[in-house]
Parts: C-alpha cells; structure tokens; sequence
C-alpha cells in the first residue's frame, strides 16, 4: 500500500498535491512519500517478529541522501556495491558497523575504504576476492567478517537481465567453489567467516524459486557444519517483487513465515538477514512529467512529456509497464483516447507508456507510478538532458531533496583541449 491516491479528482503524494509540487519545482520531477518508504520498511522488518534478523535496505534501488537517512532513523542497515554508495550511506547518517558490502567487482580501493571505515561484512562473489580481501585486511593489521554469495542455480522467472541466481550469471560461487574459499578464510588470522549469502534476482513475484534457493543455500550451511565451519548469520538477499500493474507478489509477511519455515525444516537457527530495496522504494515515488504536445499520426496518438528515457529507463530497458495517471481527473468534455506516453528523446525507445487510455490535452501533468526504485539513481544525461529533481513528501510539506541539474553543473568537470 501507498501514499499516493487522488483526493478530489487531484492526485496527491500524501496530504500534498502533485500540482503544487509541479508548479513550484517544475517537471519533470520524482517526489517520494516519507510515509510509504517507513511502512514498506516496517512491513518487512516487523514480517520477522521475534526471528533475529536484520533489514539491509539495498541502496541501490534508490541511493537520495534524504531517503537513505530516513531509513538510517528507522534503525535500518544497508547493502552496497560501490564505494559510491558506502559514501552516501556515511553522508546520510548511516553507520558503516551497519552495511554489507556485495557485488562482483569491488576494486582494490573500494575493500581499503570499507576495512577503513569497518563495515559489517564483505560478501565475497569471485575466488580472487578472497585474497584482496585477507591482503587489505593483514596490511591494516585487522580481522574483517565475510560471507560467500552462494550462485544456487535457480530459475527466478523474471526478466533475464535482472535473473542473477543462475549458474550462467557472473554472480556468486558454486558451492563447491565456495567450500574452499571458506576452508582458506576459516585458515585465515585476518578473516572472520561469518555468514553465506544469496540473491537470486530482482521483481520475483513467487515464493518457489526463493525457497529452492533458500534450500540449496541452507543444504551448503549443514556442509559448512560438516567441516566445522559455523556461520553467525545467512543473508538471503532481495529481489521480492512489487505490483506494476496486476502482478501478486508475496507480501513480505508471507515471505518471512515461508523463510522461516524453510530454516525449521533443515534446523538451522542462525540469525537472518535480507536485502530488500524494490519493496522498499518502488511503490514509494513517482515520476511527474508534463505534457508538451499531442500528436496524431495514423498509427497512433502521441502524448510527448518532458520527461524522457534518460530519466527513467525502466520501460526502455526492460519494457516494464509502469502505470501513467493523470494528475487532474479531466472533466468530460477531454476525450479519451489511447496514447503512447514518449519523451523528446531521439530513439524509439524513449518511451514511459504505450497504449494507455487517458483524457489529456496539452499542459497536463502525468504521474507514472512505482518509480521510486531504479528510477533517478539509473538516470543519465543522454540528449544533454540535466538529470530531474527529486522531493520527498511529507504529511503536508514537502521538500527539494535533489534540486535539478543546472547546464552548469552538467558540464563542471569537462574541459576544452589547450589552443
Ligand atoms: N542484493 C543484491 C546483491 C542485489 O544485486 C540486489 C539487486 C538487491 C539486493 C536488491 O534487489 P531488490 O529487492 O531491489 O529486487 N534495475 C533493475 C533491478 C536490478 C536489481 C539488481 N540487484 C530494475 O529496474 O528492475
């Protein structure tokens, strides 16, 4: 459930209407509700109940300085994959004894930075990690807490550029790669082997494929044990789907109790962390964009916004559907009729909705729902196009939590070659 609903024929992000918000920082824009990102969170943390666990909220899916210090208030932890997101996690007010570290390629500099800074736990994807990892970690004369990201082979039954459990995918090790990565960290004075993790991909909206991840995952920890490996932790990852438009995804209390229920079955008791970022974020913003023109050809009937693909790539991408509303209900004098929703873009693909029937004329504004995650943070300048702005709602203020990108401050940093 969300914040974001209409209240007399204006649609409203909380008690503020997005015509408000439109007039007084312009379009295109993203505005988040404060409200809707605190009770996404709270659904899956208190999903839990007395289950130790934690919640590392993936910064990827939408890394604002303001959203991450929201979360940061609510207790959570975080899951990074740059040295760029562990940044912003400190500038936000996170604390780094609170964040894990994934991902496949982490440089050299970026594994210094997070044994600096003292993060919770490394989760290693690639057998040469490990010894960065120990290198770093015996230079600074300290112990550092790892995991191994488990690649289970799982089917997600999602889009295949988000699938990342399956054995083809650069992600995570086989298990019986893994087993020697953990007999050398076990061997190791500056590693501490502390958990095993998994992710098996991103919008899942069935439980089956979590729980025969989450099975291999918890078959590979009675294997550990086995070897007198214990662990203090399992992180099975993200990648709980969201409703676009008539998915069914498990609600996270659903999700839990079937988690947990795999955990009784193989009688494992470890503590559980998760990694959620689209449950999160995604229901909790939109994206606000203006009608500049209606254009009819024989084929169909454009509405061209000043919104475009590089500032939400998701339809573009991976064709999702995303669902477009009008922000004043039209009165019925306005026709409706069937439009594709396109941006200035110069490609075909630059388009934020096709077929949708809508009463518009020019000058309206548009709201296209669940843009809150992998909205802005995979925005680009493509077209020389300054990224949009973005703003949080709150009850009934509201507040510029990234102003728009100047032409200034979009070429600070270019430089002409010498005469
Ligand atoms: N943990 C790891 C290791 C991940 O790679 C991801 C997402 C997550 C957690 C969070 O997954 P979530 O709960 O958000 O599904 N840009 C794509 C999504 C890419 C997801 C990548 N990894 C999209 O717009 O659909």
């Amino acid at each position: 459930m969300d914040y974001f609903e209409y209240r007399d024929g204006i649609y409203h992000g909380e008690d503020v209407s997005l015509e408000t918000i439109a007039a007084t920082v312009g379009t295109p824009c993203y505005v988040y509700s404060r409200a809707t990102l605190e009770r996404h969170w709270h659904a899956f943390n208190d999903s839990f109940g007395d289950y130790p666990h934690t919640v590392y909220y993936a910064v990827k899916a939408n890394s604002n300085l303001a959203v991450l210090n929201v979360l940061a208030r609510l207790g959570s932890s975080f899951d990074i994959v740059s040295i760029g997101e562990l940044e912003r996690v400190i500038h936000a007010g996170g604390r780094s004894e609170q964040v894990v570290f994934s991902g496949v390629g982490k440089r050299l500099d970026e594994i210094e930075r997070a044994v600096d800074v003292g993060i919770q736990c490394f989760n290693i994807e690639t057998v040469a990690e490990l010894d960065r990892i120990e290198s770093t970690a015996a230079a600074k004369s300290c112990v550092v807490n790892i995991a191994v990201r488990i690649n289970p082979d799982v089917d997600a039954g999602t889009h295949p550029y988000i699938s990342t459990g399956l054995k083809e995918n650069k992600f995570g090790l086989t298990a019986d790669d893994a087993i020697d990565v953990y007999r050398r960290a076990a061997a190791s004075a500056h590693l501490n082997v502390s958990g095993v993790a998994c992710h098996i991909g991103s919008q899942l909206t069935r439980m089956e494929p979590f729980e025969d991840a989450f099975a291999r995952v918890l078959e590979f920890v009675g294997r550990l044990e086995g070897e007198g490996i214990s662990l203090d932790h399992i992180d099975f990852g993200g990648g709980l789907g969201v409703r676009y438009r008539d998915e069914t995804p498990p609600h996270p209390t659903e999700y839990t109790e079937r988690l947990v229920a795999c955990l009784k079955q193989h009688g494992v008791s470890l503590p559980v962390t998760i990694e959620p970022g689209r449950v999160i974020a995604a229901n909790a913003g939109v994206f606000l964009t203006r009608i500049e023109y209606l254009k009819d050809t024989q084929a169909r009937n454009f509405a061209i916004v000043d919104g475009a693909m590089n500032d939400l790539i998701r339809p573009a991408l991976y064709q999702s559907w995303q669902e477009v509303v009008s922000v004043r209900k039209a009165d019925k004098s306005v026709p409706q009729r069937t439009y594709d929703i396109v941006g200035p873009v110069c490609e075909s693909a630059d388009f934020l909705g096709k077929e949708r029937e809508l009463a518009v004329r020019a000058g309206d504004l548009l709201a296209i729902r669940s843009a809150g995650a992998y909205g802005h943070v995979m925005s680009s300048n493509y077209n020389a196009r300054p990224k949009p702005a973005e703003v949080m709602v709150d009850k009934d203020r509201f507040y510029v939590i990234r102003e728009r990108e100047t032409i200034e401050q979009m070429v600070a940093g270019e430089h002409l070659l010498p005469e």
